[in-house]
């Protein structure tokens, strides 16, 4: 049989856990579709408490880029998050921290959650925080990443996580791009026992951003950071002093809740613009439905609170829900491979959510390090970030899911807020490789060349027809770059970047990007900001990056630079150009492999080619394509002759 058509079912055992059986699903999908308005609104009540009702449940023009959902209701996100629940489940856990070494666990409960977000939020309006105002959270993975985003969300302040695993340049970027005026940092942050300056990056960030007056500085290692009195703030001094009243401020639905920056294919990164009530709610009601969420679940989402994912599935979705949510400081590999199974065995984790990057990882190192482990609290495992390939699909279905856990294949993207394909653990069942099918309200559409519907089976770009609650709302101070980029490919629809192909049960496959984005380890790269950062080296006169094939990561970065005049290729340099990359946008943008490059392809106009570079990169070169429109066709010859794989 084709890989297309094998169905995995879902046993019996988690059919009847889930809270959606194919009937239900397919009526309540109906209903979502049909009258989107009523469906939503009453999702809005049964998810979310509204200080005031909303007038209107969506007003949505794509041909505008306009999107608005709940329009006249108030709310707040930290109310929902934590206030509501501590009348029934103050005493319950919120979060498991669980730090990088092993024996350095603590349990949060709501009602401290409370206490701690409330003094939190007080040590920002003390700084001047208000309403509005940005604010920028560089942080390890520790709970206090969490205080951070839900006191900006009690006051009514935007923030915007810059994952840890950045450096200066990404930090100053964001930073100027957002306007921040108060920074969020901790001393150093340690993972996998190693050492990460945060401080030290934020001090040389905001050297040049001459806007911020405050960086408060979580004591995390208790390192030694240099100190500047009229900027720095002491975060467990201040915090001790601050008092633990604090009132939530009544939010509209469309104030903004948060800004987070993501990598296109050309230019600055974008800062993706999420809202209070359109959010909270598609985060919510996603986590329930599609990890199947209940009552006492232990659930863990292994990403980082500086991608989209930790925001809508460490965080939001599930404290929405009054959920144990667990955050983890470390990685998979230290002290060793065994480690997340061995959080799974100890915490009694029910629900495990991982990217494909980690299944793979893990499974090479081998199965030993898992079958010590009693995994039989597990319910449900989910992936997302990027296709899972079947092999390591069936590793992970087989070895840590011992055949009875469902897999979540989860499709979305920071644009999204949350996720909008997937195979629903009560569904007809699970194909490997496959997303699966939309969730309630998204409508999928697979465009042909001239940019018309497909019916029925079909392969071609992924286009989304009318809005879902969760949708970004714009790009931060730049609407006009917000409808260029995802409404005016395909009029009318929400233009994802990917390519998907729709199979004849309805399952959607997604192929990849179709733009010039990276996925490495299903982090989201721009191509742009890595060549930047090899051009500032001064013997570099030109760089271009593309991704190829990588057996852990997806794709990986294989960049092609062109020396200054003059200078010579040495293996020192290579070495310099990966440390510089590192240094300034964070180890994880490292080129994997670099090419020298005496001359690059491109047009007459001075446009780099880079079909024909990703051909060359992949070792593809049955395929390259006209090469006749090019300046100089004999460049391509000379990059073939010095490829790197073959
Ligand atoms: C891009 C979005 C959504 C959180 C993680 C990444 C790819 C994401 C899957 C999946 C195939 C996937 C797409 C998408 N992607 N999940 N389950 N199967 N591809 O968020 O950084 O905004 O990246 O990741 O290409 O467009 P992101």
């Amino acid at each position: 049989m084709n890989e297309l058509e094998k169905f995995y079912p879902i046993k019996e055992s988690a059919k009847k856990h889930s809270h959606l059986d194919e009937a239900t699903y397919q009526t309540m999908y109906q209903q979502s579709i049909t009258n989107p308005d009523q469906f939503w609104a009453e999702q809005a009540n049964e998810f979310l408490d509204w200080y005031k009702p909303f007038d209107t449940v969506s007003n949505i023009d794509f041909n505008k880029a306009d999107i608005e959902w709940f329009k006249g209701g108030q709310l707040n996100v930290s109310y929902n998050c934590i206030d509501r629940h501590l009348k029934d489940r103050g005493e319950q856990t919120a979060i498991i921290f669980e730090g990088d070494e092993p024996n350095d666990t603590r349990n949060i409960s709501y009602k401290e959650l409370h206490v701690q977000v409330c003094k939190f939020a007080n040590v920002l309006k003390q700084r001047g925080v208000k309403k509005g105002d940005t604010v920028c959270i560089y942080m390890p993975m520790i709970p206090d990443v969490g205080y951070a985003m839900l006191a900006c969300a009690r006051i009514g302040a935007v923030h915007s996580v810059v994952f840890g695993g950045f450096s200066t340049e990404s930090i100053k970027a964001r930073i100027q791009a957002a306007d921040c005026k108060v920074v969020i940092t901790a001393d150093e942050s340690v993972r996998g026992g190693k050492i990460i300056p945060l401080k030290a990056n934020v001090d040389a960030a905001v050297s040049e951003c001459p806007g911020v007056h405050s960086v408060i500085v979580v004591e995390r290692t208790g390192g030694n950071v240099a100190w500047n009195n009229d900027i720095d703030v002491n975060y467990q001094q201040a915090m001790a002093k601050a008092d633990s009243v604090c009132e939530p401020e009544v939010m509209d639905a469309e104030d903004p809740l948060f800004i987070l920056y993501t990598s296109g294919s050309t230019g600055a990164p974008k800062g993706v613009v999420h809202t209070c009530g359109g959010y909270l709610l598609y985060a919510a009601m996603t986590h329930k439905y599609v990890f199947d969420y209940r009552d006492g679940d232990i659930y863990w989402c292994t990403a980082d609170a500086g991608w989209i994912t930790g925001h809508s599935y460490i965080f939001y979705g599930p404290l929405a829900n009054g959920a144990t949510t667990l955050v983890f400081e470390g990685v998979p590999t230290y002290p060793d491979a065994g480690r997340c199974w061995d959080m799974i065995q100890r915490h009694k984790i029910n629900v495990f959510y991982t990217a494909p990057t980690a299944i793979r990882a893990l499974m090479g190192i081998g199965d030993e390090y898992v079958l010590d482990k009693d995994l039989s609290s597990l319910r449900l495992l989910g992936t997302v970030g990027e296709p899972i390939n079947p092999e390591a699909w069936h590793w992970y279905y087989e070895i840590i899911g011992k055949s009875n856990c469902p897999i979540v294949d989860t499709w979305w993207q920071t644009e999204t807020g949350g996720i909008l394909i997937t195979s629903l653990p009560g569904s007809a069942g699970m194909k490997p490789g496959a997303a699966g099918l939309p969730f309630f309200g998204v409508q999928p559409v697979i465009i042909d060349k001239e940019g018309n519907e497909q019916d029925g089976e079909a392969r071609g770009p992924l286009v989304m027809k009318g809005s879902w609650p969760g949708q970004m709302r714009t790009l931060y101070g730049d609407h006009d770059r917000f409808h260029k980029t995802y409404f005016s490919q395909c009029a009318g629809y929400y233009y994802t970047g990917d390519g998907a192909q729709r199979d004849k049960d309805g399952y959607y496959w997604i192929l990849g990007r179709i733009d010039d984005v990276l996925n490495v380890s299903g982090h989201r790269l721009g191509t742009a900001e890595i060549e930047s950062a090899l051009v500032l080296h001064p013997k570099i006169s030109e760089a271009a990056v593309v991704g190829y094939p990588h057996d852990i990561k997806g794709q990986g970065v294989y960049a092609y630079v062109t020396l200054m005049h003059d200078e010579v290729e040495s293996e020192e340099l290579l070495l310099e150009l990966k440390a510089l990359v590192a240094k300034e946008l964070g180890s994880f943008s490292k080129p994997d492999l670099i090419q020298w490059a005496p001359g690059l392809p491109k047009t007459r106009s001075g446009k780099i080619m880079r079909r024909i570079l990703r051909k060359i990169a992949e070792n593809d070169l049955g395929t390259l394509g006209d090469t006749s429109t090019l300046a100089d066709p004999s460049v391509v010859e000379d990059l073939i002759e010095r490829r790197l794989l073959r």
